[in-house]
């Protein structure tokens, strides 16, 4: 059997895990968010597919990835799919960093261009549609390539590379301060659920958020009101999802 671990907030890491695990077969496919110490004793194939964020891995997969322990499957072959909107950077050899940190690495990485979703940045952008199709033609590839065990292994981070990714990532949680709930607020509580980590509650009707944010956008462009905005700059953004994975899909609670 084998598992793919994944974080997803607008759908492209989960589309990524789904099309891979359709060619593997015997494939579990399971949110970081609730695998915290899983045990990984045997796995023929390990894999993690998530979104780049900050040009690295997002906190909760580090976290994630931290908390297990790689020496019940010491012949597991190890995969990642980094799934990005623009620059990569480091989003693949990070992980390669938290893996050598346990004495492995990864057997295979690909990064995947799709969507960009990051809209406290920007709006949908001109290429999403044509990036998505064209990840939909090379997953196939990459799925067999993963079936058949291929080595396709990853660098390390340069030195003194990762200070830009170390200094976003030191203030992630704090995004959901500036987040905005707007009269147009129905109260379906779509948010509250959707979020990856569980970190918003309905008060009153109203969302409200903790302290564990990861941005991955998922309350913003889920929201049907477009309710959910930030620092009054995503109001009339274009909002952005994977077109093959709804909202149910990303449910978790
Ligand atoms: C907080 C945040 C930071 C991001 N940083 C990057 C980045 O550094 N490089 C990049 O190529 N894409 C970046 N993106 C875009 C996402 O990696 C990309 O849209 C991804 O496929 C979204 O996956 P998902 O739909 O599974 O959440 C960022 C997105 C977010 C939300
Ligand atoms: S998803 Fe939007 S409409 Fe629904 S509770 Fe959240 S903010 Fe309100
Ligand atoms: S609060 Fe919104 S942006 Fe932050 S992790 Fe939850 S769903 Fe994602």
């Amino acid at each position: 059997m084998n598992i793919i671990f994944y974080f997803s907030g607008t759908g492209n890491s989960l589309f990524a895990a789904r099309e891979i695990a359709k060619v593997l077969g015997d494939t579990k496919i399971a949110p970081v968010a609730d695998n915290f110490g899983a045990d990984l004793g045997g796995f023929e194939r390990i894999g993690f597919v998530y979104p780049i964020y900050f040009g690295g891995v997002p906190l909760v997969v580090k976290n994630f990835v931290e908390s297990l322990d790689f020496s019940k499957c010491p012949n597991a072959y190890l995969f990642a799919i980094a799934t990005r909107g623009g620059i990569p950077q480091n989003g693949l050899n990070e992980m390669n960093a938290l893996l050598s940190a346990q004495s492995r690495e990864l057997d295979y990485g690909t990064l995947l261009i799709m969507g960009a979703n990051y809209i406290l940045l920007y709006g949908r952008m001109f290429f999403t549609n044509a990036a998505n199709r064209h990840a939909a033609k090379v997953l196939p590839k990459i799925a067999a390539a993963i079936r058949d065990k291929e080595k396709r292994p990853r660098a390390l981070p340069k030195p003194g590379s990762m200070s830009m990714t170390e200094r976003a990532r030191g203030k992630v949680h704090e995004a959901a301060r500036d987040y905005t709930v707007s009269g147009g607020c129905v109260s379906c509580s779509l948010c509250a659920k959707i979020c990856p980590v569980c970190n918003i509650e309905l008060k009153d009707g109203k969302p409200t958020f903790g302290e564990k944010c990861e941005q991955c956008m998922a309350c913003l462009q889920f929201c049907p009101r477009r309710a959910i905005n930030y620092k009054g700059k995503t109001e009339k953004r274009k909002r952005y999802r994977h077109p093959d994975v709804t909202a149910a899909d990303l449910v978790r609670r």
